[in-house]
Protein backbone atom coordinates (compact mmCIF):
# COMPACT_ATOMS: atom_id res chain seq x y z
CA UNK A 1 0.00 0.00 0.00
CA UNK A 2 1.98 3.23 -0.94
CA UNK A 3 0.58 5.79 1.81
CA UNK A 4 0.70 9.49 0.90
CA UNK A 5 0.80 12.58 2.91
CA UNK A 6 -0.21 16.05 2.59
CA UNK A 7 -0.30 19.60 4.72
CA UNK A 8 -2.49 23.04 4.54
CA UNK A 9 -4.69 24.98 6.29
CA UNK A 10 -7.74 24.24 4.17
CA UNK A 11 -8.99 27.80 4.97
CA UNK A 12 -12.47 28.47 3.15
CA UNK A 13 -12.24 25.67 1.26
CA UNK A 14 -12.18 26.24 -2.74
CA UNK A 15 -11.32 24.55 -5.60
CA UNK A 16 -7.65 24.42 -5.43
CA UNK A 17 -7.59 22.51 -2.40
CA UNK A 18 -10.56 19.95 -3.74
CA UNK A 19 -8.27 19.81 -6.88
CA UNK A 20 -4.84 19.09 -5.01
CA UNK A 21 -6.36 16.32 -2.00
CA UNK A 22 -7.82 15.02 -5.61
CA UNK A 23 -4.38 14.78 -7.10
CA UNK A 24 -2.69 13.48 -3.76
CA UNK A 25 -4.87 10.87 -3.52
CA UNK A 26 -4.00 9.63 -7.27
CA UNK A 27 -0.58 9.34 -6.69
CA UNK A 28 -1.42 6.15 -3.50
CA UNK A 29 -3.44 3.67 -1.81
CA UNK A 30 -3.31 6.21 1.68
CA UNK A 31 -4.09 9.61 1.84
CA UNK A 32 -3.32 11.06 4.90
CA UNK A 33 -4.18 14.98 5.19
CA UNK A 34 -2.87 17.02 7.95
CA UNK A 35 -4.65 20.36 8.64
CA UNK A 36 -3.11 22.98 10.67
CA UNK A 37 -3.87 24.03 14.00
CA UNK A 38 -5.10 27.22 15.39
CA UNK A 39 -2.24 27.99 17.87
CA UNK A 40 0.43 26.62 15.10
CA UNK A 41 -0.91 29.12 11.95
CA UNK A 42 -0.52 32.08 15.36
CA UNK A 43 2.52 30.77 15.96
CA UNK A 44 4.18 30.73 12.20
CA UNK A 45 2.66 34.54 11.74
CA UNK A 46 -0.81 33.16 9.90
CA UNK A 47 -2.77 35.59 11.57
CA UNK A 48 -5.35 36.02 8.83
CA UNK A 49 -7.44 32.28 8.94
CA UNK A 50 -11.50 32.47 8.83
CA UNK A 51 -12.46 29.06 9.57
CA UNK A 52 -11.95 27.04 12.85
CA UNK A 53 -10.34 23.80 12.70
CA UNK A 54 -13.10 21.71 13.23
CA UNK A 55 -15.02 23.30 10.36
CA UNK A 56 -11.51 23.21 7.86
CA UNK A 57 -10.96 19.10 8.84
CA UNK A 58 -14.64 18.58 8.63
CA UNK A 59 -14.38 20.39 4.58
CA UNK A 60 -11.70 18.29 3.92
CA UNK A 61 -13.31 15.28 5.10
CA UNK A 62 -16.47 16.01 2.81
CA UNK A 63 -14.27 15.34 -0.30
CA UNK A 64 -13.93 11.62 0.55
CA UNK A 65 -10.48 11.77 -0.72
CA UNK A 66 -9.01 11.44 2.72
CA UNK A 67 -8.37 8.01 4.73
CA UNK A 68 -7.31 9.91 7.86
CA UNK A 69 -7.13 13.63 8.79
CA UNK A 70 -4.84 14.39 11.63
CA UNK A 71 -3.40 18.11 13.15
CA UNK A 72 -0.54 19.98 12.61
CA UNK A 73 0.41 21.52 15.95
CA UNK A 74 4.46 21.86 15.47
CA UNK A 75 7.08 22.61 13.74
CA UNK A 76 9.09 19.94 12.79
CA UNK A 77 5.78 17.50 13.08
CA UNK A 78 5.99 16.31 9.41
CA UNK A 79 9.29 14.46 9.44
CA UNK A 80 8.05 12.84 12.56
CA UNK A 81 4.39 12.12 10.95
CA UNK A 82 6.52 10.63 7.92
CA UNK A 83 8.39 7.80 10.09
CA UNK A 84 5.25 7.50 12.44
CA UNK A 85 2.70 6.75 9.61
CA UNK A 86 5.63 5.15 7.31
CA UNK A 87 4.37 7.16 4.56
CA UNK A 88 5.52 6.61 1.03
CA UNK A 89 5.28 10.67 -0.80
CA UNK A 90 5.11 13.47 0.39
CA UNK A 91 2.83 15.99 -1.72
CA UNK A 92 1.94 20.04 -1.91
CA UNK A 93 1.29 22.38 -3.98
CA UNK A 94 3.72 24.09 -7.06
CA UNK A 95 3.92 27.07 -4.52
CA UNK A 96 5.56 25.12 -1.61
CA UNK A 97 8.35 24.05 -4.83
CA UNK A 98 12.28 23.77 -3.17
CA UNK A 99 10.90 24.40 0.36
CA UNK A 100 10.31 20.48 1.29
CA UNK A 101 13.36 18.83 -0.43
CA UNK A 102 15.10 18.24 2.76
CA UNK A 103 12.30 15.06 2.85
CA UNK A 104 13.61 13.44 -0.08
CA UNK A 105 15.88 11.48 2.60
CA UNK A 106 12.98 10.49 4.27
CA UNK A 107 10.39 9.67 1.21
CA UNK A 108 9.68 10.80 -1.91
CA UNK A 109 8.49 14.62 -2.55
CA UNK A 110 6.06 15.41 -5.35
CA UNK A 111 4.87 19.35 -5.70
CA UNK A 112 1.52 18.84 -7.38
CA UNK A 113 0.63 21.76 -9.81
CA UNK A 114 -1.40 24.57 -7.51
CA UNK A 115 -4.39 25.58 -9.55
CA UNK A 116 -4.64 29.01 -10.91
CA UNK A 117 -6.69 32.15 -9.78
CA UNK A 118 -7.68 30.72 -6.71
CA UNK A 119 -6.32 31.36 -2.84
CA UNK A 120 -8.07 31.10 0.56
CA UNK A 121 -6.01 35.06 0.28
CA UNK A 122 -8.40 35.61 -2.62
CA UNK A 123 -11.49 34.28 -1.13
CA UNK A 124 -10.86 36.09 2.20
CA UNK A 125 -10.40 39.70 0.16
CA UNK A 126 -13.51 39.22 -1.73
CA UNK A 127 -15.48 38.11 1.71
CA UNK A 128 -14.51 40.66 4.18
CA UNK A 129 -14.84 44.48 3.10
CA UNK A 130 -11.33 45.76 3.55
CA UNK A 131 -11.16 48.50 6.43
CA UNK A 132 -9.73 51.56 5.91
CA UNK A 133 -7.93 52.49 8.53
CA UNK A 134 -6.67 56.37 9.28
CA UNK A 135 -3.56 56.94 12.15
CA UNK A 136 -3.91 59.95 13.96
CA UNK A 137 -0.01 60.67 14.94
CA UNK A 138 3.18 60.17 12.71
CA UNK A 139 5.55 59.50 15.59
CA UNK A 140 7.11 55.97 16.46
CA UNK A 141 4.26 54.07 17.68
CA UNK A 142 2.48 54.86 14.26
CA UNK A 143 5.24 54.06 12.31
CA UNK A 144 5.25 50.49 13.58
CA UNK A 145 1.42 50.41 12.70
CA UNK A 146 1.61 50.32 9.24
CA UNK A 147 3.88 47.18 8.71
CA UNK A 148 2.50 45.30 10.77
CA UNK A 149 -1.26 46.11 9.32
CA UNK A 150 -0.19 45.08 6.48
CA UNK A 151 0.32 41.11 7.91
CA UNK A 152 -3.35 41.53 8.95
CA UNK A 153 -6.41 40.73 5.97
CA UNK A 154 -9.23 43.17 6.07
CA UNK A 155 -7.16 46.48 7.04
CA UNK A 156 -5.39 48.79 4.65
CA UNK A 157 -3.93 52.13 6.05
CA UNK A 158 -5.47 54.43 4.31
CA UNK A 159 -4.29 58.39 5.75
CA UNK A 160 -2.62 59.87 8.14
CA UNK A 161 -3.58 62.48 10.47
CA UNK A 162 -1.57 65.32 11.96
CA UNK A 163 -2.09 68.51 12.49
CA UNK A 164 1.06 69.99 11.45
CA UNK A 165 0.73 69.84 8.15
CA UNK A 166 4.50 68.71 7.05
CA UNK A 167 4.62 66.20 9.76
CA UNK A 168 1.43 64.49 8.17
CA UNK A 169 2.90 64.75 4.65
CA UNK A 170 6.60 63.26 5.05
CA UNK A 171 4.33 60.23 6.98
CA UNK A 172 2.65 59.69 4.05
CA UNK A 173 4.94 60.18 1.39
CA UNK A 174 6.93 57.38 3.57
CA UNK A 175 4.18 54.90 3.42
CA UNK A 176 2.55 55.87 0.23
CA UNK A 177 -1.19 56.69 1.96
CA UNK A 178 -3.18 59.73 2.23
CA UNK A 179 -2.17 63.34 4.40
CA UNK A 180 -4.53 65.37 6.39
CA UNK A 181 -4.41 68.21 8.38
CA UNK A 182 -8.07 68.22 8.90
CA UNK A 183 -9.66 65.67 10.95
CA UNK A 184 -13.30 66.02 9.92
CA UNK A 185 -11.82 64.89 6.08
CA UNK A 186 -9.50 62.45 7.59
CA UNK A 187 -12.25 60.35 9.26
CA UNK A 188 -14.76 61.13 6.32
CA UNK A 189 -12.73 58.88 4.42
CA UNK A 190 -11.34 56.04 6.74
CA UNK A 191 -13.16 53.08 8.86
CA UNK A 192 -11.41 52.27 11.68
CA UNK A 193 -8.97 55.07 13.66
CA UNK A 194 -5.54 54.27 15.52
CA UNK A 195 -5.07 56.71 17.84
CA UNK A 196 -0.94 57.35 18.44
CA UNK A 197 -0.75 60.25 19.05
CA UNK A 198 0.67 61.75 22.10
CA UNK A 199 -1.32 60.54 25.61
CA UNK A 200 -2.79 64.19 26.75
CA UNK A 201 -4.55 64.34 23.20
CA UNK A 202 -6.41 60.81 23.25
CA UNK A 203 -9.40 61.08 24.78
CA UNK A 204 -10.39 64.41 22.52
CA UNK A 205 -9.32 62.11 19.45
CA UNK A 206 -10.96 58.84 20.18
CA UNK A 207 -14.39 61.26 21.10
CA UNK A 208 -14.00 62.69 17.69
CA UNK A 209 -13.81 59.25 15.66
CA UNK A 210 -16.17 57.60 17.87
CA UNK A 211 -18.51 60.82 17.23
CA UNK A 212 -18.01 60.30 13.65
CA UNK A 213 -18.86 57.00 13.82
CA UNK A 214 -15.36 55.58 13.45
CA UNK A 215 -14.29 52.13 15.52
CA UNK A 216 -10.67 53.42 17.56
CA UNK A 217 -7.93 50.94 18.66
CA UNK A 218 -6.02 53.65 20.86
CA UNK A 219 -2.44 53.50 22.12
CA UNK A 220 -2.29 53.26 26.04
CA UNK A 221 -2.73 54.45 27.98
CA UNK A 222 -6.19 55.67 26.54
CA UNK A 223 -6.98 58.46 28.88
CA UNK A 224 -5.79 59.81 32.35
CA UNK A 225 -8.99 59.69 33.70
CA UNK A 226 -11.49 57.06 34.70
CA UNK A 227 -14.90 59.38 33.78
CA UNK A 228 -13.22 60.05 30.63
CA UNK A 229 -12.35 56.15 29.81
CA UNK A 230 -16.33 55.67 31.03
CA UNK A 231 -17.44 58.45 28.97
CA UNK A 232 -15.70 56.83 26.05
CA UNK A 233 -17.08 53.22 25.86
CA UNK A 234 -20.22 54.19 27.31
CA UNK A 235 -20.90 56.09 23.59
CA UNK A 236 -18.92 53.08 21.65
CA UNK A 237 -21.38 50.77 23.28
CA UNK A 238 -24.40 52.44 22.76
CA UNK A 239 -23.29 52.73 19.35
CA UNK A 240 -22.28 49.95 18.35
CA UNK A 241 -18.26 50.91 17.79
CA UNK A 242 -15.50 48.81 18.94
CA UNK A 243 -13.47 50.49 21.08
CA UNK A 244 -9.92 48.99 22.22
CA UNK A 245 -7.32 50.17 24.33
CA UNK A 246 -3.91 48.86 22.77
CA UNK A 247 -1.97 47.50 25.24
CA UNK A 248 -0.13 45.04 23.04
CA UNK A 249 0.89 42.64 25.84
CA UNK A 250 -2.46 41.83 26.02
CA UNK A 251 -3.07 40.50 22.73
CA UNK A 252 0.26 37.70 22.20
CA UNK A 253 -0.10 34.88 22.30
CA UNK A 254 2.30 34.07 25.09
CA UNK A 255 1.17 36.44 27.34
CA UNK A 256 -1.93 34.69 27.39
CA UNK A 257 -0.63 31.62 28.14
CA UNK A 258 1.01 32.97 30.87
CA UNK A 259 -2.12 34.44 32.28
CA UNK A 260 -3.18 30.72 31.44
CA UNK A 261 -1.09 28.96 33.36
CA UNK A 262 -0.87 31.36 36.42
CA UNK A 263 -4.63 30.69 37.26
CA UNK A 264 -4.43 27.14 36.22
CA UNK A 265 -3.38 26.42 40.12
CA UNK A 266 -0.10 25.14 39.24
CA UNK A 267 1.77 27.50 41.58
CA UNK A 268 -1.57 27.26 43.88
CA UNK A 269 -3.39 30.58 45.00
CA UNK A 270 -1.33 33.79 43.70
CA UNK A 271 -0.31 35.80 46.70
CA UNK A 272 2.33 38.51 44.85
CA UNK A 273 2.85 39.96 42.07
CA UNK A 274 5.78 41.87 41.15
CA UNK A 275 5.82 43.71 36.97
CA UNK A 276 8.67 46.09 36.82
CA UNK A 277 9.69 47.93 32.75
CA UNK A 278 12.66 50.68 32.92
CA UNK A 279 13.61 52.13 29.77
CA UNK A 280 16.02 54.82 29.60
CA UNK A 281 15.13 57.83 28.16
CA UNK A 282 17.36 60.99 27.53
CA UNK A 283 17.38 63.98 29.44
CA UNK A 284 15.69 66.26 26.75
CA UNK A 285 13.10 63.88 25.50
CA UNK A 286 9.63 64.33 25.68
CA UNK A 287 8.94 61.71 28.08
CA UNK A 288 11.50 63.43 30.92
CA UNK A 289 10.60 66.92 30.08
CA UNK A 290 6.78 67.05 29.99
CA UNK A 291 6.14 67.95 33.37
CA UNK A 292 2.53 67.27 33.08
CA UNK A 293 1.64 64.37 30.96
CA UNK A 294 5.72 62.98 31.05
CA UNK A 295 7.35 60.22 33.10
CA UNK A 296 7.90 57.02 33.58
CA UNK A 297 4.44 55.87 35.33
CA UNK A 298 2.12 57.36 32.27
CA UNK A 299 4.50 55.93 29.88
CA UNK A 300 4.87 52.67 30.60
CA UNK A 301 2.60 51.90 33.64
CA UNK A 302 0.28 50.45 31.47
CA UNK A 303 2.04 47.41 30.99
CA UNK A 304 3.08 46.71 34.17
CA UNK A 305 -0.56 47.21 35.64
CA UNK A 306 -1.73 44.64 33.13
CA UNK A 307 -1.02 41.56 35.27
CA UNK A 308 -2.08 42.90 38.28
CA UNK A 309 -5.21 44.18 37.23
CA UNK A 310 -6.02 40.31 34.67
CA UNK A 311 -4.56 38.46 37.69
CA UNK A 312 -6.00 40.37 40.86
CA UNK A 313 -8.89 42.18 39.55
CA UNK A 314 -10.08 46.13 40.14
CA UNK A 315 -11.08 45.53 43.44
CA UNK A 316 -7.78 46.89 45.70
CA UNK A 317 -8.18 48.05 49.00
CA UNK A 318 -4.72 50.16 48.86
CA UNK A 319 -2.57 51.97 46.48
CA UNK A 320 0.51 53.95 47.33
CA UNK A 321 3.02 55.58 44.94
CA UNK A 322 6.90 55.77 45.96
CA UNK A 323 8.27 58.27 43.33
CA UNK A 324 11.73 59.87 42.57
CA UNK A 325 11.54 62.75 40.60
CA UNK A 326 14.00 64.89 38.76
CA UNK A 327 14.55 68.43 39.15
CA UNK A 328 11.82 69.41 37.24
CA UNK A 329 9.05 66.88 38.97
CA UNK A 330 9.10 64.21 36.67
CA UNK A 331 8.70 60.43 37.75
CA UNK A 332 12.59 59.47 36.38
CA UNK A 333 11.16 56.23 38.61
CA UNK A 334 7.47 54.98 39.88
CA UNK A 335 6.73 52.35 42.55
CA UNK A 336 3.32 51.81 42.37
CA UNK A 337 1.94 48.98 45.97
CA UNK A 338 -1.09 47.16 45.78
CA UNK A 339 -2.69 45.87 48.68
CA UNK A 340 -5.69 43.41 47.61
CA UNK A 341 -7.45 41.30 50.48
CA UNK A 342 -6.22 37.98 48.29
CA UNK A 343 -2.26 39.59 48.04
CA UNK A 344 0.21 42.41 47.40
CA UNK A 345 1.76 43.54 44.09
CA UNK A 346 3.56 46.16 43.01
CA UNK A 347 4.24 47.86 39.10
CA UNK A 348 7.74 49.72 38.76
CA UNK A 349 8.54 51.46 36.04
CA UNK A 350 11.49 54.18 35.12
CA UNK A 351 12.87 56.23 32.49
CA UNK A 352 15.53 57.63 34.35
CA UNK A 353 16.66 54.63 36.98
CA UNK A 354 17.86 51.10 35.13
CA UNK A 355 15.82 47.93 37.28
CA UNK A 356 15.66 44.43 35.75
CA UNK A 357 12.47 44.58 34.25
CA UNK A 358 11.24 41.44 35.30
CA UNK A 359 7.56 39.78 36.04
CA UNK A 360 7.42 37.98 38.70
CA UNK A 361 3.65 35.95 39.87
CA UNK A 362 4.11 34.37 43.47
CA UNK A 363 2.14 31.54 44.53
CA UNK A 364 1.54 29.26 47.63
CA UNK A 365 2.64 26.49 45.70
CA UNK A 366 5.32 28.07 43.31
CA UNK A 367 6.15 30.94 41.20
CA UNK A 368 6.19 31.95 37.66
CA UNK A 369 9.18 34.23 36.11
CA UNK A 370 9.38 36.12 33.25
CA UNK A 371 12.56 37.57 32.21
CA UNK A 372 12.81 41.10 29.95
CA UNK A 373 11.20 42.01 27.94
CA UNK A 374 8.51 40.31 29.26
CA UNK A 375 5.76 42.54 27.74
CA UNK A 376 6.34 40.99 24.59
CA UNK A 377 6.37 37.25 26.18
CA UNK A 378 8.26 34.57 24.71
CA UNK A 379 9.64 32.60 27.30
CA UNK A 380 9.10 31.87 30.47
CA UNK A 381 9.86 29.34 33.95
CA UNK A 382 7.61 27.65 36.42
CA UNK A 383 9.25 27.13 39.54
CA UNK A 384 8.96 25.29 42.93
CA UNK A 385 9.92 24.57 46.47
CA UNK A 386 11.85 21.61 44.87
CA UNK A 387 14.52 23.44 42.96
CA UNK A 388 15.47 20.67 40.56
CA UNK A 389 12.02 20.90 38.33
CA UNK A 390 11.40 23.77 36.78
CA UNK A 391 8.88 24.07 33.89
CA UNK A 392 9.51 26.12 30.88
CA UNK A 393 7.30 27.22 28.65
CA UNK A 394 7.93 29.48 25.14
CA UNK A 395 5.48 31.13 22.28
CA UNK A 396 6.47 33.09 19.28
CA UNK A 397 6.65 36.85 19.74
CA UNK A 398 6.72 38.23 15.88
CA UNK A 399 7.19 41.42 14.57
CA UNK A 400 6.93 44.41 17.39
CA UNK A 401 3.62 42.54 18.58
CA UNK A 402 1.43 45.13 17.38
CA UNK A 403 -0.26 42.49 14.37
CA UNK A 404 -2.16 40.88 17.48
CA UNK A 405 -3.78 43.40 18.90
CA UNK A 406 -4.53 44.85 15.08
CA UNK A 407 -6.17 41.37 13.98
CA UNK A 408 -8.50 40.93 17.57
CA UNK A 409 -9.68 44.65 16.65
CA UNK A 410 -10.48 43.60 13.30
CA UNK A 411 -12.29 40.37 14.25
CA UNK A 412 -14.42 42.16 16.75
CA UNK A 413 -15.48 44.89 14.52
CA UNK A 414 -16.03 41.83 12.07
CA UNK A 415 -18.22 40.46 15.07
CA UNK A 416 -16.33 37.93 16.50
CA UNK A 417 -15.92 38.79 20.03
CA UNK A 418 -13.99 36.01 20.87
CA UNK A 419 -11.03 38.04 21.61
CA UNK A 420 -12.80 40.56 23.95
CA UNK A 421 -11.93 38.70 27.29
CA UNK A 422 -8.11 39.71 26.74
CA UNK A 423 -8.60 43.07 27.44
CA UNK A 424 -11.70 44.48 29.10
CA UNK A 425 -13.27 48.00 29.04
CA UNK A 426 -13.68 47.34 32.43
CA UNK A 427 -10.10 46.40 32.85
CA UNK A 428 -8.73 49.95 30.61
CA UNK A 429 -11.36 51.59 32.82
CA UNK A 430 -9.76 50.40 36.33
CA UNK A 431 -5.95 51.38 34.36
CA UNK A 432 -7.52 55.11 33.71
CA UNK A 433 -8.35 55.24 37.07
CA UNK A 434 -5.00 54.35 38.75
CA UNK A 435 -3.46 56.94 36.17
CA UNK A 436 -5.50 59.37 37.32
CA UNK A 437 -4.86 58.88 41.24
CA UNK A 438 -1.45 58.67 40.26
CA UNK A 439 -1.73 62.17 38.51
CA UNK A 440 -3.64 63.32 41.43
CA UNK A 441 -1.06 62.41 43.81
CA UNK A 442 1.58 64.12 41.84
CA UNK A 443 -1.07 67.44 41.64
CA UNK A 444 -0.68 67.39 37.85
CA UNK A 445 -4.45 66.96 37.28
CA UNK A 446 -4.08 70.87 38.72
CA UNK A 447 -1.14 72.00 36.54
N1 LIG B 1 -3.33 24.76 -3.29
C1 LIG B 1 -3.41 24.49 -4.66
N2 LIG B 1 -3.99 25.41 -5.48
C2 LIG B 1 -4.47 26.58 -5.00
C3 LIG B 1 -4.42 26.84 -3.61
C4 LIG B 1 -3.84 25.89 -2.78
O1 LIG B 1 -2.95 23.46 -5.12
N3 LIG B 1 -5.01 27.44 -5.83
C5 LIG B 1 -2.67 23.78 -2.41
C6 LIG B 1 -1.47 24.34 -1.68
O2 LIG B 1 -0.32 24.35 -2.50
C7 LIG B 1 -1.36 23.39 -0.51
C8 LIG B 1 -2.81 23.03 -0.20
O3 LIG B 1 -3.55 23.40 -1.38
O4 LIG B 1 -0.68 22.24 -0.90
C9 LIG B 1 -3.32 23.79 1.01
O5 LIG B 1 -3.07 25.15 0.79
P1 LIG B 1 -3.44 26.36 1.74
O6 LIG B 1 -2.22 27.07 2.09
O7 LIG B 1 -4.33 25.88 2.81
O8 LIG B 1 -4.33 27.23 0.69
P2 LIG B 1 -4.11 28.64 0.02
O9 LIG B 1 -5.34 28.92 -0.81
O10 LIG B 1 -2.79 28.67 -0.69
O11 LIG B 1 -4.10 29.58 1.31
P3 LIG B 1 -3.51 31.05 1.54
O12 LIG B 1 -4.09 31.91 0.44
O13 LIG B 1 -3.99 31.42 2.91
O14 LIG B 1 -2.03 30.92 1.45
Amino acid sequence: MVKVITYGTFDLFHEGHYRLLQRAKALGDYLIVGVTSEKYDIERGKLNVVDPLLTRMENVKKTGFADEIIVEETLGQKINDIKKYSVDIFTVGSDWTGTFDFINDFCKVVYLERTKNISSTMLREQNKRILKAGIIGTGRIANRFIPEAKLVSGISAQGVYNPHKESAEAFARKWEIDAYDDLKSFCRDVDVVYVASPHQFHYEYVKFALEHGKHVLCEKPMVLRREQAEELFAYARQHQLILVEGIKTAYCPGFEKLLGIACSGTIGTIRYIDACFTKLENAGSRELTDEKYGGSFTELASYCLLPIIKLFGYQYDDIRFDIIHDKNGVDLFTKASFCYSKGIATATCGLGVKSEGRLLIAGTKGYIVVEAPWWKTTYFEVHYEDVSRVDKYSERFLGNGLRYEIKDFINMINGDDKSRFKLTGEESLAIAEIMEKFMHDEKRLHV
